[in-house]
């Protein structure tokens, strides 16, 4: 099982580079299989969830050319099945989105339930009360959900709660239903807005992506293009939560800063620098950083995927903070894991409640999900001494080239797979 071994102490600084979206790629490498023409994608991030993703997309018959780590040739004409293995699937929870974009294409789907990061409770009901007002029959037999449709049709759709993933799936089979759809209390997130331009590029007529409610006008088909991937806001994010946490100085780069703004904002209230250029904002700490409270909340609200790693970057702040996770229930499981490096946490139902400590020491921890388990690195590059992050399985599911990026930026860090790379690391830094 692979690991990272990490020195802690060292300032990050220098300059980092930020692929493409994951988030994004899932649901844009999955939308390229519902034309029958070539679609080249540019800035796919070389991460396990897209490249499970890409495999997937290919057994069921879809030609998949990798032209380079971040370019790929899809073309979705040679499709000879519309049934999904649960091998692939099990693994990723964007799978779901094979759903909207084989319905939308073939009006008949088989995708197993999805699996992914086990954040809580993560019901997809929204997504099939779309595919049902659109006019499919929807049946969920031992484990596999059956979308099956004679016509599609445009319909009005008020989602009970802001879901991204609902958001796009009902975009992508509507794009391709007879007539009119209105989806009400849309996701407004960058990712939802890329989808959304992609389908566009690829001839939708989707009006609206990035307000709550999107207009799509249903058209018969889809045709070729060429298309780069939005970059990653949350790769960004936790390379700004990793300049602020070490009292580092990072440039992080290839990006869009006005979707970074709820994590800037975070990070000039508790102390740092933030200045933002066109395509990069500058992170910079000098000293101890302050307390604030965050509550995750829907686009432009703080992202759910950046909780840990500011909850992290608070552990070491001084005075008592307070993080509240209001879309997912089981998002604190980072937190015992710092505990366990001195820091004071303690979980009360949907808050953390972080008294600040002038130093965590490092242990030996384990990643619970991606995002908390960039967290932790974040943790031990900041900690005294050295910390294991153990289970980093999760990690690379969605960042590329972490610790090599983290390297470029002054971390002690390695990924090691085995016990005796623990100890010749050990010797290494001591
Ligand atoms: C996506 C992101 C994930 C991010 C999340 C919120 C991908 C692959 N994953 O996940 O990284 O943390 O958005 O920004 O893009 N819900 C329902 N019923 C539904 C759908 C959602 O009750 O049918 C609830 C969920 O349990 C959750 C909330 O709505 O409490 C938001 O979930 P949603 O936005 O759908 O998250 P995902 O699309 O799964």
């Amino acid at each position: 099982m692979y690991k990272y071994v990490i020195k802690g102490g060292n300032p990050l600084v220098g300059e980092v580079e930020i692929g493409g979206a994951k988030n994004a790629a899932l649901a844009i490498v999955t939308a390229a299989i519902m034309t029958d023409e070539t679609v080249l994608l540019e800035n796919i991030p070389d991460v396990s969830d897209t490249n499970v993703l890409l495999e997937a997309i290919s057994v069921i018959g879809a030609t998949v050319e990798r032209i380079d780590r971040h370019t790929a040739r899809i073309n979705g004409s040679t499709i000879g099945s519309v049934s999904v293995d649960y091998e692939f699937i099990k693994k990723i929870r964007a799978s779901y989105y094979l759903l909207g974009a084989l319905l939308g294409k073939y009006k008949h789907a088989e995708v197993p339930l999805p699996g992914g990061c086990n954040i809580g409770s993560r019901p997809i009901d929204q997504h099939l009360k779309g595919f049902r007002a659109l006019g499919a029959t929807v049946d969920i037999n031992y484990g596999m959900i059956m979308a099956e449709a004679e016509h599609l049709h445009g319909a009005h759709i008020y989602l009970d709660m802001v879901s991204v993933g609902a958001t796009i799936n009902i975009m992508m089979a509507a794009a391709l239903a007879e007539g009119s759809t209105i989806i009400e209390n849309a996701a407004k997130e960058p990712h939802v807005v890329d989808v959304a331009n992609f389908l566009n590029a690829m001839g939708a007529n989707i009006k609206g992506a990035g307000t709550d409610v999107i207009r799509i006008k249903g058209v018969k088909k889809l045709h070729k293009v060429q298309y780069t991937i939005v970059p990653d806001m949350i790769e960004a994010g936790t390379f700004m939560c990793a300049a602020a946490a070490t009292k580092g100085d990072v440039l992080i780069k290839d990006i869009i800063p006005k979707h970074l703004e709820a994590i800037s904002a975070k990070l000039a209230e508790i102390g740092c620098d933030v200045i933002e250029f066109d395509d990069a904002i500058r992170v910079s700490a000098k000293k101890r950083l302050g307390k604030t409270h965050v509550k995750t909340l829907p686009y432009p609200g703080f992202p759910t995927d950046m909780q840990p790693q500011i909850g992290a970057t608070l552990a070491l702040a001084r005075g008592t903070s307070i993080v509240t996770e209001s879309i997912f229930e089981n998002r604190f499981k980072y937190c015992d894991e710092l505990a366990r490096m001195g820091a004071n946490i303690k979980v009360e139902g949907n808050s953390a409640i972080i008294d600040g400590v002038e130093s965590l020491k490092g242990a030996r921890i384990s990643a619970p999900d991606l995002r908390a388990g960039a967290a932790l690195v974040i943790a031990g590059m900041s900690a005294e001494g050295i910390t294991i992050v153990d289970d980093i399985v999760y990690i690379l599911r969605g960042y590329e080239r972490f610790a090599e990026k983290l390297r470029g930026l002054g971390a002690d860090i390695q990924q090691v797979s085995e016990e005796k790379e623990i100890q010749k690391f050990r010797l290494q830094v001591s």
